[in-house]
C-alpha cells in the first residue's frame, strides 16, 4: 500500500480532493493519478499545490468517456477509486438524464476498464441508496435499496452494477456508502457552505419544509482517514457502511451556522424538496470489526472549523457566480 500507484476518479471535487490531499500526506510514497471532468463542481484548486509540485499526475477527463479513460489505464494502478459523480439532490430533480452519464454510465466505464487492465476498483457511494430510515430502522449493508431521488437511483445503479460485477465476473470491486460530509471544499450549493454564504450575506435561509429532517454529519477528513485503513487492506467483493452517528435536525445544524457566523439571515421555511428523505441511518459496525474505531471529530468542533475555513476562504463562493450554477440557483430557489 505505502507505495501503491493509486487512480482517483473525481479527485478534483469535495471529497475526492480532501481525499487525494489526506492521501499525499500521509502516504508520502503513494503515486496519485487524478482524472477530473472539472464539471461546475470540480476544481484544480482544490489540490493546491501539489499538481504544481508534481505530487499528483492530472488528467482532464470524463468517467462517462471510455476512449479518453483508457488513455489514462494505459498508467498502470494498484487501485482504481471513484469519487466522481453528480451529487447535489435537487440538481437531479431539472436534469436526471446528467446524472445517470455520470453516475451510471460512468461507473460502467471504469467497472470495463478495471475488468480489462485488471485493477482493484472501489466505488464511493451514499446512505441515500437505502432511502428513508424510520426512527427504528438501521440499515446494514444487507438492507434492500429504496432510493427516492433520481441522484439516489442514480447512486443505487452503479452500485448494482458493481454487485453484479462481483457475481458474473468475480470482480475485484468493493463499494463504500457514506453519510452526509462536510469540511472544507464542499461546492457551495450544499447545505453547510451554502448556508454559510447566504449568512455573510444577510439574505434569508430557504429552509425546506419544517426544517426537522435528519442527518448524520461526518468530517470528510475523518471519512477520507476511514478510507485509507481500508485501502491498506482491500476488502475484495464487499460493501461496507461507513457513516457518522452524530444525527441532527436540519434546523440544528442552521442555528450553530447563525450562531458562529453571527450572520442575521431570517430562516425562511420554503416548499419542500418533492421526496425528501427524512431520515437516514446506517450501521458503521461491519467497518469497525474489520478495521477498528471510526474517528469522528463531534459536529461541534468540526462545523466551528469548518466556518472558519469557509470566512477564511471566501473566493470558493465565486464558484456560485458560474453560469451553470447560477441559472440552477435562479431556477431552483427564485420561482418557489
Ligand atoms: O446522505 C449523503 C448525501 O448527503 C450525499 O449522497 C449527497 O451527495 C449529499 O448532497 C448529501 O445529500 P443531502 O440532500 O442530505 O445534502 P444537502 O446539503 O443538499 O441538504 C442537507 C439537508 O438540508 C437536506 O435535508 C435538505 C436541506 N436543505 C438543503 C438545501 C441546499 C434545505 O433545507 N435547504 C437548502 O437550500
Amino acid at each position: 500500500m505505502a507505495d501503491s500507484s493509486i487512480l482517483v476518479c473525481g479527485g478534483c471535487g469535495f471529497i475526492g480532493s480532501n481525499f487525494v490531499r489526506v492521501l499525499a500526506e500521509q502516504r508520502p510514497q503513494a503515486r496519485i493519478t487524478v482524472a477530473d471532468a472539472l464539471s461546475y463542481a470540480g476544481y484544480t484548486d482544490n489540490l493546491g499545490d501539489l499538481l504544481d509540485n508534481r505530487r499528483v499526475v492530472f488528467f482532464l477527463r470524463n468517467i462517462a468517456e471510455y476512449e479518453g479513460m483508457r488513455e489514462v489505464f494505459h498508467n498502470s494502478y494498484d487501485l482504481v477509486i471513484n469519487f466522481a459523480a453528480e451529487t447535489h439532490v435537487d440538481r437531479s430533480l431539472y436534469n436526471t438524464s446528467s446524472f445517470v452519464r455520470a453516475n451510471v454510465v460512468g461507473v460502467d466505464v471504469l467497472l470495463a476498464l478495471c475488468r480489462e487492465f485488471n485493477v482493484p476498483f472501489l466505488q464511493i457511494s451514499t446512505d441515500e441508496v437505502y432511502g428513508p430510515a424510520g426512527e427504528k430502522d438501521c440499515f446494514t449493508e444487507e438492507a434492500q435499496l429504496k432510493p427516492s431521488s433520481p441522484y439516489a437511483a442514480s447512486k443505487a445503479a452503479a452500485d448494482l452494477l458493481v454487485q453484479s460485477a462481483i457475481r458474473t465476473f468475480g470482480q475485484d470491486v468493493a463499494i463504500v456508502r457514506t453519510t452526509n460530509n462536510y469540511g472544507p471544499r464542499q461546492f457551495p450549493e450544499k447545505l453547510i457552505p451554502y448556508f454559510i454564504h447566504l449568512l455573510q450575506q444577510g439574505q434569508p435561509l430557504p429552509v425546506y419544509g419544517d426544517g426537522l429532517q435528519k442527518r448524520c454529519w461526518l468530517h470528510v477528513e475523518d471519512f477520507c482517514s476511514a478510507l485509507l485503513k481500508l485501502i491498506a487492506d482491500f476488502p475484495s467483493r464487499e460493501i461496507f457502511n461507513i457513516g457518522a452517528t452524530s444525527e441532527y435536525t436540519n434546523l440544528e445544524v442552521i442555528e450553530s451556522l447563525i450562531r458562529l457566523t453571527g450572520g442575521r439571515s431570517p430562516v425562511n421555511h420554503v416548499a419542500d424538496r418533492p421526496a425528501h428523505d427524512r431520515r437516514y441511518w446506517i450501521d458503521s459496525s461491519k467497518f469497525i470489526a474489520r478495521y477498528g474505531a471510526l474517528t469522528q471529530r463531534d459536529l461541534r468542533s468540526g462545523l466551528e472549523s469548518t466556518v472558519k475555513w469557509y470566512l477564511d476562504n471566501p473566493r470558493i463562493f465565486e464558484r456560485l457566480g458560474g453560469n451553470e450554477a447560477q441559472s440552477f440557483e435562479q431556477s431552483h430557489y427564485h420561482h418557489q
